[in-house]
């Protein structure tokens, strides 16, 4: 049944991270012919920006060493968005040679984790950053940045708000267009959601430039992406099956399920495009590929039982 809240947007973008953020973090590598599938099938239930792959150095991440493969087999729509996460020169060279027109770099919030998934301080990993971005808006390209910890970090704990909007000014300074918040190991809750995006508004980064990217562990992705809604927020990340993690940060599980985001927001009367039988049914798939039920609720409410 569908009974809007007031304060709440008419319409959500969904920036499907799945195939990225989600698959980056399975043990099992997905053959390219499974991934292409994976994309089609998001993008045929309604889904219109999903992030498909990363152009990171091939070890850190083998998940997502044949980017370069996938890429190529996808068919181009001009409706569709693939953005792909790109740390360094290197990384956008290979993104450009493949025809990407979008890309995201990835800062941290914490010294710690710009270390274990950069190998660079947050100084060092920003000067790897400049020129990329620098390239990349000299093309054309769209350019989103992620901030990651900004809840909390495994290795230092709480991490104060100041601290988090000091790298994201830095990095909107550099000229992307969209920021996205990510409590990566998903410690959150929604009054810290809440004071993070007006301390971002406060510092001249307002939600309308923000997209929220919660992570499930503890159960709080819903409840922060509410407060986010609350806030200003339209553009949520979310993974569809709920799949996923940070191979760099320890305790991160799988993001926000689309399933359970899109349940909540239909709920509330907000439009999302997408058809969330068609999601389930690829996020059933998936999951038979990856040998693990999905986690998100939503598809395991509707799945028929066995
Ligand atoms: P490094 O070892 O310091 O690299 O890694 P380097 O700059 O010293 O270069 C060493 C060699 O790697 C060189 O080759 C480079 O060419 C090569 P050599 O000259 O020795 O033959 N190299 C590359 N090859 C292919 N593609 C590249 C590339 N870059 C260098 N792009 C580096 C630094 C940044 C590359 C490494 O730390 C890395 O790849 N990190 C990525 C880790 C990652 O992908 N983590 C997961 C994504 S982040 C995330 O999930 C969080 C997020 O979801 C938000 C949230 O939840 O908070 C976004
Ligand atoms: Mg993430």
């Amino acid at each position: 049944m569908r009974v809007p809240l007031d304060g709440l947007p008419e319409r959500v973008t969904i920036y499907e991270v799945g195939p990225r953020d989600g698959l980056q973090n399975e043990d099992t590598i997905v053959p390219v012919a499974d991934k292409a599938e994976f994309v089609v099938r998001l993008a045929d239930a309604g889904l219109r920006t999903i992030e498909t792959t990363s152009f990171v150095h091939p070890k850190w991440i083998p998940q997502l060493a044949d980017a370069a493969e996938l890429l190529d087999v996808l068919p181009r729509d001009p409706d569709l968005r693939y953005p792909v996460l790109v740390p360094n020169e290197r990384g956008l060279d290979r993104a450009l040679a493949n025809g990407c027109t979008e890309i995201a770099i990835f800062g941290s919030a914490t010294e710690t984790f710009a270390r274990r998934n950069l190998n660079r301080t947050i100084d060092e990993s920003l000067e790897m950053f400049a020129p990329v971005v620098e390239r990349a808006l000299a093309k054309g390209l769209w350019v989103r940045a992620y901030v990651s910890m900004v809840c909390g970090d495994p290795w230092e704990g709480d991490v104060p708000i100041d601290q988090v909007v000091s790298v994201s000014t830095r990095l909107m300074d550099m000229g992307c267009s969209q920021l996205s918040l990510g409590d990566t190991i998903g410690v959150g809750t929604p009054g810290q959601v809440t004071a993070l995006i007006e301390a971002h508004a406060a510092a001249g980064i307002g939600a309308d430039r923000l997209a929220v990217h919660f992570h499930d562990t503890y159960g709080q992705a819903l409840s922060n992406t509410l407060a986010a809604l609350r806030a200003g927020v339209t553009t949520v990340d979310a993974s569809a099956g709920g799949i996923g993690g940070c191979p760099y940060a320890e305790s991160a599980t799988g993001n926000l399920a689309t399933e359970d985001l899109v349940w909540m927001l239909h709920g509330l009367g907000i439009d999302t495009g997408v058809d969330l039988a068609k999601l389930v049914a690829t996020s059933r798939w998936m999951a038979g590929r990856l040998g693990r039920p999905s986690p998100s609720r939503v598809v395991q409410a509707l799945s028929p039982k066995e």
